[in-house]
């Protein structure tokens, strides 16, 4: 048996993680803390509410900041944390950062803090590429790359990693991080580029791409991203990170116009507008050490990772659809409609 703490597990990679878990790791209980922010959706597991998952989940509305609550929740029996709460939309950063240094920053510490001399077998902190900053053409960073983050999103997970190695450092917690590429797949909020280019097209609304589309990601479906964490959970070496990577490299335009050809929708929806300051043009990852470390990964191509996505967004229009009508909306016009 195994006893996880999962944060932010209502939002778009939480969830998708603990439906993965419950179904390939038969003996795993988890315990989902999440606050519920404009990003985070109970419908994203309204099907494992409905079931309990077999008694073997529970969810908890709360902030990682509120320590009396996660050391209740901790004096229960955890083995596992899995640190997903965060903001993590880049622009909205750009918008106002301040709540991404309380959540992303101060959670961080707090969550460290309440497992600080606790007999936990891991501490996972779910980090992102975008710590490393834009790579060169050609060049794939490394565990060991210095960070260069260049948004205040990317500076505020830097800053939680470097305190989950001296949390490592001085109290011994046993942390484990993961640093992902970009993630798509079912439940992603649509103000991520790959959900908001499937809903609009769905709609037959403009796309807007930033500047000239050529910004390189490498794409990883959030299932093989689910199965490394897994791993990371029941295997990570304490005080190790490890790169997390699909080695897809696309640029996006050419990213929205396959999605366009999967919903029979014409290039001519996509509008060209003022790009996001300080833009990376590039992440690309070495992630030799898990694969090796794995021995399998990552069983989606883009392809079928989109076709899958798409099929996905053009069957659950009652998820996306009210999303798209009321906060949303507000953040939308406000951030779009300058450029
Ligand atoms: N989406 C990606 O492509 C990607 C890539 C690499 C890394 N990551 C990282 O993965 C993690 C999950 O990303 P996501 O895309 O699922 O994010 P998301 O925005 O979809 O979900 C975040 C969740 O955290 C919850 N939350 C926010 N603040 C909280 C707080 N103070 N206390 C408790 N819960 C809180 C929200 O309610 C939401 O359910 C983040 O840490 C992010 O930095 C994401």
């Amino acid at each position: 048996m195994l006893r996880l703490l999962v944060t932010g597990g209502m939002g778009f990679i939480g969830s998708n993680f603990i439906r993965y878990a419950l179904r390939t790791r038969s003996v795993w209980t988890i315990v989902n803390l999440d606050k519920l922010t404009y990003a985070g959706n109970p419908a994203n597991l309204a099907d494992i509410q409905s079931c309990d998952g077999g008694g073997r989940y529970r969810f908890v509305l709360g902030d990682i900041q509120d320590s009396a609550l996660v050391t209740r929740i901790l004096d229960e029996g955890i083995d596992v944390v899995v640190n997903f709460a965060a903001e993590s939309h880049v622009d909205r950063s750009i918008m106002d950062p301040v709540p991404f240094l309380q959540t992303n920053v101060l959670g961080t510490q707090a969550l460290l803090d309440a497992v600080r001399g606790r007999s936990l077998e891991r501490f996972v902190q779910v980090s992102t590429d975008e710590v490393y900053g834009p790579a060169p053409a050609e060049i794939v960073f490394t565990e060991e790359t210095p960070f260069r983050p260049t948004n205040p999103y990317a500076a505020s997970k830097a800053a939680a990693d470097l305190l989950c190695f001296s949390s490592h450092k001085t109290y011994g917690t046993p942390v484990v991080i993961g640093r992902p590429t970009n993630n798509y797949g079912p439940c992603q909020y649509p103000e991520k580029f790959i959900p908001l280019v499937i809903t609009r097209a769905l709609e037959n609304e403009p796309i807007p791409i930033y500047g000239d589309g050529q910004q390189i990601r490498d794409w990883l479906y959030v299932e093989d991203n689910c199965e490394a964490l897994c791993w990371l959970a029941e295997a990570g070496q304490p005080g190790e990170v490890y790169n997390i990577a699909a080695r897809t490299g696309v640029p996006n335009r050419e990213v929205a116009e396959r999605i366009l050809n999967l919903v029979g929708r014409p290039v001519s929806l996509l509008r060209s507008v003022a790009d996001r300051p300080a833009h990376d043009r590039r992440y690309a990852l070495d992630d030799t050490k898990i694969r090796v470390a794995m021995g399998l990964f990552p069983a989606w191509t883009l392809d079928r990772g989109l076709e899958a996505t798409v099929q996905w967004y053009v069957a659950h229009p009652q998820w996306w659809r009210p999303i798209k009508s009321g906060e949303y909306r507000r953040f939308y016009e406000d951030w779009y409609s300058q450029r």
